[in-house]
């Protein structure tokens, strides 16, 4: 794994190879965005939502870089491995400057790195633990900034205590996972923390709306507090990377039964079929 082939910067390069000055402003400040874009069957999954992203956060972050899609997919199609599910990192920092000082450099060009990574398969049809957690991040979510301290620090906490993910907690509301979005079921009904800047806007989050509306599941995108959140007869997580995750136990209480739900079994055959149709 260690040398398989990277980008960096217009060019491929075994992965031993590929290296980035100290002076960069990604390594000095995490001064940069990021993308986890998957890939099924050899073709990466909603590919120009995840460029739209992408053109936000470097927009929000002023970094200057305007590539087309097929631009993009020139330089990422080329790393996809083999197998049935992979991911691409796609991380672009703001550039190397001659000297370490907080505001922008008035020269930088942005470094671009990318990689391939297959996608663990997770326990899903057993389902996974949570705890909730003080959401103490900044107010600017809806950016996927590689600084990710605060989250780094979440999920830490949640893995000490045996859990596979933290879901934040700010002002009484349920915002996010440490690296996912959250979703519960709550009255029968499939609910989702609103578009604000306390959440990333997950791809997956938008394809289960997407697929919930289509199939007439029960669905709203609303405000979950604490109280509702532990009232919740499911609770999912959503990522590129894990795709829907069941949580059956939540801050060590049984979630609903204390197992996988019958919203989750729908969602995952939706959410499958819709993966191998894309
Ligand atoms: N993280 N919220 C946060 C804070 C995230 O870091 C992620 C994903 C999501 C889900 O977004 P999407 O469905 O587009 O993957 C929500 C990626 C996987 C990561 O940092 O590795």
């Amino acid at each position: 794994m260690q040398n398989k082939k990277v980008y960096l910067n217009g060019e491929y390069l075994p992965l031993s190879e590929a290296k980035v000055s100290v002076l960069d402003r990604g390594f000095l400040f995490g001064d940069g965005v990021y993308e986890v874009i998957p890939a099924y069957f050899g073709k990466l999954f909603c590919f120009d939502a995840h460029l739209e992203r992408l053109n936000k956060s470097l927009q929000a972050v002023r970094i200057d870089l305007n590539l087309s899609e097929a631009q993009w997919l020139e330089i990422l199609q080329p790393l996809l491995i083999e197998g049935d599910a992979q991911y691409v990192y796609l991380q672009i920092s703001r550039g190397v400057a001659d000297k370490r000082d907080h505001a922008f450099p008035s020269d930088c060009t942005p470094t671009v790195f990318a990689m391939c990574s297959p996608i663990t398969p997770f326990p899903k049809e057993i389902g996974v633990k949570a705890i909730t957690l003080d959401d103490m991040r900044w107010e600017l979510c809806n950016i996927k900034a590689t600084t990710l301290l605060a989250n780094i620090l979440l999920r830490q906490q949640a893995v000490e205590k045996q859990c596979a993910e933290a879901i934040l907690i700010k002002n009484g509301y349920a915002t996010e996972g440490a690296a996912s979005n959250v979703f519960a079921v709550i009255n029968g009904v499939l609910v989702t923390p609103p578009k604000t800047d306390d959440i990333l806007l997950g791809i997956t989050r938008e394809v289960v709306l997407k697929l919930a509306q289509e199939n007439n599941m029960p669905v709203k995108e609303a405000v979950i507090t604490l109280e509702a959140l532990k009232t919740a007869t499911e609770i999912w997580l959503t990522s590129s990377t894990r795709e829907i995750l069941p949580v059956t136990h939540l801050d060590d209480k049984p979630v609903g039964t204390g197992q996988v739900g019958k919203f989750w079994l729908t969602m995952q055959q939706y959410f499958q079929d819709y993966k191998k149709a894309a």
